[in-house]
């Protein structure tokens, strides 16, 4: 067997004002102070559903969550304007799972930035459930929205150092104004639902990249966003942590969560419902369904006839 990741208990290392903070008489706390089981490093996440336990009534499938038109970017560097987005379209509706693939640099990143709120297109319209997200409103509208209404994942997590893996997860909760031990026992159950409830006592740099990212993703829904976004999640990821995360994300899709994802590595192609094409500042191509399935047995054939060529 690999060896453990975390081989002590819980590290004296946590600060002060952390702990005055979770006296240990917190109903959380004493749940999750139990003492821990040890998880290998790498070990692979049984791949079971999470639906039968959670799922509830899928409600309004369909109905269209994120729509962008005619979103041009250009960025001004001084000597001159770099035009990054060249009138992108498309809308996301709830319950899809819209992976946006394309190689580095051809505006993946620019976009999502514009849908969340953070990046003012330079021409074009942004509409999330109905309201345009720019015309009228402020930064601090949209950073409101954010809190309220999207969950974030990227290819590096940022975590509150200072706190532990349970409380880095109820984060979100306490910044919408719920109390702590309520948020906590949120954090708790939706780690539990991540199968991370083990860790949650740890510091968030204590865990291997792809446990991380399951912690993130835990994060990121705790607030039951409309939607979850993440950008190159598994970019830092081994292959076998990047398909973990992968089923992770294709559980919560089946359980009614809206997913956009940005990579570019083709391979996760598959896992989506919608799978947009982006090159070079524009989407060349929307796949759905039997044009999806298409789309994907080329790529398989492709990687076929790769590795026919590496066996010589
Ligand atoms: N703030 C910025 N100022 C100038 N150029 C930028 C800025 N942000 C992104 N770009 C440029 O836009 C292009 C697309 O970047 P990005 O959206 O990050 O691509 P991707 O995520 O697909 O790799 C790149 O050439 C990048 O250098
Ligand atoms: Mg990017």
């Amino acid at each position: 067997m690999p060896a453990p990741i975390v081989r002590k208990t819980r590290q004296k290392k946590t600060p002060e004002k952390v702990s005055e903070e979770m006296p240990a008489a917190d109903p959380v706390q004493a749940v999750v102070a139990t003492p821990q089981k040890e998880v290998p490093q790498g070990a692979a996440v049984p791949r079971e559903s999470m639906l039968p336990k959670t799922m509830q009534p899928l409600e309004n499938i369909g109905e269209e969550i994120i729509r962008a038109e005619g979103v041009i970017k250009a960025f001004d560097i001084g000597t001159q304007m770099v035009l990054v987005l060249k009138g992108v379209s498309f809308t996301v509706t709830r319950g899809d799972f819209a992976v946006l693939f394309g190689s580095s640099g051809c505006g993946k990143s620019t976009l999502l930035h514009i849908l969340l709120g953070l990046e003012p297109p330079t021409k074009g319209t942004v509409t999330f459930l109905g309201e345009n997200i720019y015309d009228g409103r402020t930064e601090d509208d949209r950073a409101q929205f954010r809190k309220h209404h999207i969950g974030m994942v990227y290819q590096q997590s940022n975590w509150v150092k200072s706190l532990s893996v349970l409380e880095n997860v109820a984060f979100p909760l306490m910044l919408l104004g719920h109390d702590k031990t309520t948020s906590l026992e949120k954090a708790y159950e939706t780690l539990k639902l991540m199968k991370m409830e083990n860790w949650a006592n740890y510091h968030p740099m204590e865990l291997s990249g792809g446990q991380q990212q399951r912690v993130s993703v835990a994060r990121a829904i705790i607030t039951d966003p409309e939607v979850l976004v993440a950008d190159e999640p598994t970019g830092n990821l081994d292959y076998e942590a990047g398909q973990n995360l992968m089923y992770l994300l294709n559980d919560l899709n089946n359980m009614g969560k809206t997913i956009i994802m940005v990579t570019h590595d083709l391979e996760y192609i598959r896992y989506s419902k919608t799978a947009l094409n982006m090159r070079d500042g524009r989407i060349e191509g929307v796949y759905r369904g039997d044009d999806k399935a298409a789309l994907e047995s080329k790529l398989t054939y492709k990687k076929a006839d790769l590795s026919v060529l590496e066996k010589k």
